[in-house]
């Protein structure tokens, strides 16, 4: 078989390792793999490279995507769907092994419905696709957020300060939830529950009744603020909004000063969580994703998904995995709001 290989969407800790494994099952088949560069990009512009053992052997510590990717949507404009599918043709890839979120995936599921052979790999950050426990990058990135927490829970204490930390995450709070929980916030916002400042100003508020004179906070970026502004903001090829323009950050911080009567500062980590080595686990993940979606394309199981389920690795349906996000359910949060004390 010759297999095209794709990463798409934002990056993330994990793809390299991914990418690495596909080429190793691929060899134990015999296929050739072809490195597509750019996400969907390179099928609309036949930009590919050779993606062989030796190119990598020796990629399994290294973040990013030696790929590169994008986020293109072959679907926006007929010319670019046209050139895609001739590009697939001309280059004779029998299957398209493409790794990414819930865009570049929804891509794969629509190719899939127009004939093309594909199977996808889960993988984002914000680790809200549905029908996997987790996609690799949300480990890596909860652990440089967590850090992050650590440390700016040291300089809040020395100066009675809050800190605001704003981590990225689109429409799901995984990373919020698990940063704020792992770096002992005493409050966290995200985007599945409605902003209450009364509520969290309150709370931050009466800290000090027990002689607490610092706080952290950890805000999703994608937290429903009325009164930011989201006018100015851009969206990308799949119409969301670039969200680290809106800001939200910034207006927390602003009425936790108003309102608590505390100092408050922001940090904004953005990208910094989507750069660097991959976490152990995120290694692992990747890497049985990565042999399992190989494993699909020999199955003849098009139009599937290699996903963690209930700790085994099986194929679902791209069809379901892209249905809807997979976000922070009421239940868990009300559980880890205990933790607000
Ligand atoms: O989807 C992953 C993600 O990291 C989101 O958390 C964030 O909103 C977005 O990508 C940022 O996109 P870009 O890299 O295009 O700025």
């Amino acid at each position: 078989m010759r297999l095209g290989v794709l990463t798409g969407g934002g990056d993330c800790p994990g793809l390299n390792p991914a990418l690495r494994a596909v080429v190793m099952r691929a060899m134990d088949f015999g296929d050739e793999c072809v490195g597509i560069k750019l996400g969907w990009g390179g099928l609309i512009n036949g930009d590919t490279v050779p993606l062989t053992i030796d190119v990598v052997d020796d990629i399994i510590s290294r973040g990013g995507t030696i790929l590169e990717s994008s986020r293109t949507n072959p679907f926006k404009r007929e010319q670019d769907l046209q050139a895609t599918l001739d590009h697939i043709q001309e280059l004779k890839l029998d299957v398209i092994i493409a790794l990414g979120g819930e865009d570049t995936l929804g891509v794969a599921h629509k190719l899939f419905k127009l004939g093309v052979h594909t199977v996808g790999v889960p993988k984002t950050m914000d680790n809200d696709l549905n029908r996997t426990d987790y996609t690799f990058g949300f480990d890596s990135a909860v652990q440089v957020a967590t850090d992050a927490a650590d440390r700016l829970r040291d300089t809040a204490r020395s100066h009675r300060r809050v800190m605001v930390l704003e981590v990225m995450g689109r429409h799901a709070g995984w990373v919020a939830l698990e940063t704020g929980v792992a770096g002992g916030a005493d409050w966290i916002l995200i985007p599945e529950e409605p902003l209450d400042l009364d509520e969290m100003c309150g709370h931050l508020g009466k800290l000090r009744e027990r002689g607490k004179h610092h706080g952290l906070v950890v805000v999703s970026e994608g937290v429903e603020v009325t009164e930011a502004d989201h006018t100015a903001a851009h969206t990308d090829d799949f119409g969301h909004v670039v969200l680290r323009e809106r800001g939200v950050g910034e207006f927390v911080a602003k009425e936790i000063e108003e309102r608590a009567g505390f100092e408050t500062r922001l940090a904004v980590l953005g990208h910094i969580v989507r750069g660097g080595a991959p976490t152990a686990f995120d290694r692992m993940l990747a890497t049985r994703l990565g042999i399992r979606a190989v494993d699909l394309a020999h199955e003849g199981k098009f139009g599937y998904m290699a996903s963690l389920t209930n700790n085994q690795y099986v194929g679902v349906p791209l069809e379901q995995a892209v249905a809807e996000l997979k976000t922070v359910p009421h239940e868990l949060y009300q559980e880890i709001k205990t933790l607000f004390k």
